[in-house]
Protein backbone atom coordinates (compact mmCIF):
# COMPACT_ATOMS: atom_id res chain seq x y z
CA UNK A 1 0.00 0.00 0.00
CA UNK A 2 1.55 3.71 -1.06
CA UNK A 3 0.01 6.68 0.39
CA UNK A 4 0.63 10.23 -0.78
CA UNK A 5 0.80 12.89 1.76
CA UNK A 6 0.26 16.57 0.64
CA UNK A 7 1.17 19.17 3.08
CA UNK A 8 -1.18 22.36 2.12
CA UNK A 9 0.82 25.02 3.72
CA UNK A 10 3.02 27.89 2.00
CA UNK A 11 5.34 28.54 4.79
CA UNK A 12 8.60 26.23 4.15
CA UNK A 13 9.57 25.55 7.93
CA UNK A 14 5.65 24.60 8.41
CA UNK A 15 3.50 22.85 11.26
CA UNK A 16 1.81 20.90 8.55
CA UNK A 17 4.94 19.51 7.09
CA UNK A 18 6.37 18.59 11.07
CA UNK A 19 2.63 16.52 10.70
CA UNK A 20 3.16 14.86 7.31
CA UNK A 21 6.28 13.43 8.83
CA UNK A 22 4.63 11.78 11.70
CA UNK A 23 2.24 10.78 9.81
CA UNK A 24 4.71 9.09 7.47
CA UNK A 25 6.34 7.53 10.24
CA UNK A 26 3.16 6.01 11.40
CA UNK A 27 2.31 4.43 8.35
CA UNK A 28 5.33 2.57 8.58
CA UNK A 29 5.24 1.88 12.23
CA UNK A 30 1.55 0.48 11.28
CA UNK A 31 2.37 -1.57 8.56
CA UNK A 32 5.89 -2.35 7.47
CA UNK A 33 5.16 -3.07 4.35
CA UNK A 34 3.43 0.49 3.37
CA UNK A 35 5.31 3.44 2.07
CA UNK A 36 4.55 7.09 1.47
CA UNK A 37 5.14 9.96 -0.77
CA UNK A 38 4.70 13.20 0.86
CA UNK A 39 4.14 16.17 -1.54
CA UNK A 40 5.09 19.68 0.31
CA UNK A 41 3.30 22.70 -1.25
CA UNK A 42 5.86 24.39 1.10
CA UNK A 43 8.89 23.37 0.30
CA UNK A 44 8.23 22.54 -3.62
CA UNK A 45 5.60 25.31 -4.36
CA UNK A 46 3.42 24.44 -7.45
CA UNK A 47 2.81 26.97 -10.30
CA UNK A 48 -0.37 28.53 -10.42
CA UNK A 49 -2.76 26.15 -12.62
CA UNK A 50 -2.93 27.96 -16.34
CA UNK A 51 -4.39 26.76 -19.35
CA UNK A 52 -0.85 26.01 -20.92
CA UNK A 53 -0.85 22.39 -18.85
CA UNK A 54 -3.62 21.68 -22.36
CA UNK A 55 -0.82 22.86 -24.89
CA UNK A 56 1.83 21.00 -22.78
CA UNK A 57 3.45 24.04 -21.53
CA UNK A 58 6.37 22.54 -19.93
CA UNK A 59 7.05 25.24 -17.85
CA UNK A 60 3.86 24.09 -15.90
CA UNK A 61 4.61 20.29 -17.20
CA UNK A 62 7.68 19.58 -16.12
CA UNK A 63 6.74 20.89 -12.28
CA UNK A 64 3.66 18.61 -12.01
CA UNK A 65 4.28 15.64 -13.65
CA UNK A 66 6.68 13.74 -11.57
CA UNK A 67 4.08 14.90 -8.56
CA UNK A 68 1.54 13.65 -10.68
CA UNK A 69 3.39 10.01 -11.16
CA UNK A 70 3.87 9.80 -7.45
CA UNK A 71 0.20 10.55 -6.93
CA UNK A 72 -0.98 7.90 -9.66
CA UNK A 73 1.46 4.79 -7.67
CA UNK A 74 -0.55 5.45 -4.26
CA UNK A 75 -3.50 4.22 -3.06
CA UNK A 76 -4.92 6.82 -0.93
CA UNK A 77 -4.12 10.64 0.32
CA UNK A 78 -3.96 12.31 3.22
CA UNK A 79 -4.59 15.84 2.68
CA UNK A 80 -2.82 17.91 5.44
CA UNK A 81 -4.75 21.30 5.70
CA UNK A 82 -3.94 24.01 8.13
CA UNK A 83 -6.41 26.82 8.73
CA UNK A 84 -5.41 30.09 7.32
CA UNK A 85 -8.17 33.19 7.65
CA UNK A 86 -10.67 30.17 8.49
CA UNK A 87 -9.61 28.83 5.03
CA UNK A 88 -7.76 26.23 2.89
CA UNK A 89 -4.03 27.77 1.85
CA UNK A 90 -4.39 29.06 -2.27
CA UNK A 91 -1.43 26.75 -2.71
CA UNK A 92 -3.86 23.46 -1.66
CA UNK A 93 -6.59 24.78 -3.70
CA UNK A 94 -4.14 25.31 -6.76
CA UNK A 95 -3.07 21.85 -6.14
CA UNK A 96 -6.75 20.33 -6.28
CA UNK A 97 -7.05 22.78 -9.34
CA UNK A 98 -3.81 20.17 -11.28
CA UNK A 99 -4.72 16.87 -9.47
CA UNK A 100 -8.08 17.07 -11.61
CA UNK A 101 -5.83 14.82 -14.41
CA UNK A 102 -6.97 11.65 -12.66
CA UNK A 103 -3.87 11.40 -10.30
CA UNK A 104 -6.60 10.70 -7.76
CA UNK A 105 -9.58 9.53 -9.33
CA UNK A 106 -11.57 7.18 -6.77
CA UNK A 107 -8.88 6.86 -3.98
CA UNK A 108 -9.71 7.07 -0.82
CA UNK A 109 -9.10 10.36 1.18
CA UNK A 110 -8.08 11.48 5.07
CA UNK A 111 -8.45 15.26 5.47
CA UNK A 112 -6.08 16.45 8.47
CA UNK A 113 -7.03 20.09 10.05
CA UNK A 114 -4.24 22.07 11.25
CA UNK A 115 -4.42 24.81 13.71
CA UNK A 116 -2.19 26.58 16.12
CA UNK A 117 -4.96 27.37 18.08
CA UNK A 118 -8.70 26.20 18.39
CA UNK A 119 -9.82 25.72 15.32
CA UNK A 120 -9.01 23.72 12.17
CA UNK A 121 -12.55 22.70 11.32
CA UNK A 122 -13.28 25.67 8.72
CA UNK A 123 -10.53 23.53 6.15
CA UNK A 124 -12.34 20.17 6.84
CA UNK A 125 -15.54 21.84 6.31
CA UNK A 126 -14.17 23.70 3.15
CA UNK A 127 -12.53 20.41 1.74
CA UNK A 128 -15.78 18.33 2.08
CA UNK A 129 -17.70 20.51 0.30
CA UNK A 130 -15.53 21.30 -2.71
CA UNK A 131 -11.99 19.64 -3.81
CA UNK A 132 -13.11 16.43 -4.76
CA UNK A 133 -15.81 17.09 -7.56
CA UNK A 134 -12.85 16.79 -10.54
CA UNK A 135 -10.30 14.87 -8.34
CA UNK A 136 -13.07 12.60 -7.59
CA UNK A 137 -10.92 12.16 -3.92
CA UNK A 138 -13.37 10.12 -2.07
CA UNK A 139 -12.93 11.62 1.27
CA UNK A 140 -13.67 9.00 4.22
CA UNK A 141 -16.34 10.24 6.98
CA UNK A 142 -13.28 9.98 9.76
CA UNK A 143 -10.95 13.26 9.82
CA UNK A 144 -8.83 14.72 12.46
CA UNK A 145 -8.36 17.86 13.41
CA UNK A 146 -4.66 18.50 14.90
CA UNK A 147 -5.48 21.66 17.64
CA UNK A 148 -2.59 23.73 19.43
CA UNK A 149 -0.22 22.31 16.50
CA UNK A 150 2.93 23.62 17.97
CA UNK A 151 2.51 21.09 21.63
CA UNK A 152 1.89 18.03 20.10
CA UNK A 153 3.66 15.59 17.81
CA UNK A 154 7.10 17.07 18.56
CA UNK A 155 8.72 14.12 20.47
CA UNK A 156 8.93 10.23 20.14
CA UNK A 157 6.65 10.12 22.80
CA UNK A 158 3.55 11.83 24.02
CA UNK A 159 4.38 15.23 25.81
CA UNK A 160 0.81 15.48 27.61
CA UNK A 161 -2.74 13.62 27.35
CA UNK A 162 -3.91 15.87 24.97
CA UNK A 163 -0.58 14.93 22.57
CA UNK A 164 -1.48 11.09 23.53
CA UNK A 165 -5.20 11.10 22.28
CA UNK A 166 -4.75 12.55 19.04
CA UNK A 167 -2.11 10.04 18.56
CA UNK A 168 -4.45 7.36 19.13
CA UNK A 169 -7.27 8.89 16.86
CA UNK A 170 -4.69 9.72 14.09
CA UNK A 171 -3.66 5.57 14.14
CA UNK A 172 -7.27 4.69 14.45
CA UNK A 173 -8.01 6.97 11.22
CA UNK A 174 -4.92 5.84 9.31
CA UNK A 175 -6.46 2.20 10.04
CA UNK A 176 -9.72 3.05 8.71
CA UNK A 177 -7.64 4.65 5.63
CA UNK A 178 -5.29 1.46 4.84
CA UNK A 179 -9.02 -0.67 5.01
CA UNK A 180 -10.67 1.86 2.35
CA UNK A 181 -7.42 1.84 0.21
CA UNK A 182 -7.98 -2.01 -0.19
CA UNK A 183 -11.90 -1.65 -0.54
CA UNK A 184 -11.41 1.10 -3.21
CA UNK A 185 -9.01 -0.57 -5.32
CA UNK A 186 -11.68 -3.21 -6.27
CA UNK A 187 -13.84 0.08 -7.35
CA UNK A 188 -11.27 0.87 -9.71
CA UNK A 189 -11.35 -2.58 -11.30
CA UNK A 190 -14.57 -3.07 -11.39
CA UNK A 191 -15.28 -1.75 -14.83
CA UNK A 192 -18.12 0.67 -13.82
CA UNK A 193 -16.15 3.75 -13.55
CA UNK A 194 -16.07 5.93 -17.33
CA UNK A 195 -14.07 8.77 -16.61
CA UNK A 196 -13.87 9.47 -20.60
CA UNK A 197 -17.18 10.50 -20.55
CA UNK A 198 -17.74 12.17 -16.84
CA UNK A 199 -14.30 13.14 -15.87
CA UNK A 200 -15.73 16.17 -13.88
CA UNK A 201 -18.37 15.38 -11.43
CA UNK A 202 -21.53 17.62 -11.80
C1 LIG B 1 -1.97 33.60 6.83
C2 LIG B 1 -2.31 32.80 8.06
C3 LIG B 1 -3.62 32.78 8.53
C4 LIG B 1 -3.96 32.01 9.64
N1 LIG B 1 -5.26 31.94 10.04
C5 LIG B 1 -5.62 31.08 11.03
C6 LIG B 1 -7.00 30.85 11.34
O1 LIG B 1 -7.90 31.40 10.74
N2 LIG B 1 -7.30 29.96 12.33
C7 LIG B 1 -6.33 29.29 13.01
O2 LIG B 1 -6.67 28.50 13.88
N3 LIG B 1 -5.02 29.49 12.74
C8 LIG B 1 -4.64 30.36 11.76
N4 LIG B 1 -3.32 30.52 11.43
C9 LIG B 1 -2.30 29.83 12.20
C10 LIG B 1 -2.04 28.45 11.67
O3 LIG B 1 -3.02 27.59 12.19
C11 LIG B 1 -0.64 28.05 12.07
O4 LIG B 1 0.29 28.76 11.28
C12 LIG B 1 -0.39 26.56 12.07
O5 LIG B 1 0.96 26.38 12.41
C13 LIG B 1 -0.68 25.85 10.74
O6 LIG B 1 -0.06 26.45 9.64
P1 LIG B 1 1.34 25.97 9.04
O7 LIG B 1 1.15 24.56 8.58
O8 LIG B 1 1.61 26.92 7.92
O9 LIG B 1 2.37 26.05 10.13
C14 LIG B 1 -2.95 31.29 10.32
C15 LIG B 1 -1.64 31.31 9.83
C16 LIG B 1 -1.31 32.03 8.72
C17 LIG B 1 0.11 32.00 8.21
Amino acid sequence: MKYAIISGSHRTQSQSGKVARYIAARLAAISPEASSHIVDLGQTPLPLWDEGIWQGDPKILDVWKPVSTELKSCDAAIVIAPEWGGMVPAALKNFFLFAADGSLYHKPGLIVGVSAARNGAYPVAELRVSSYKNTHLQYISEHVIVRQVGDVLNEDAPQSEDDGLLRKRLDYSLSVLAEYAKALQSVRASGVLNRKEYPFGM
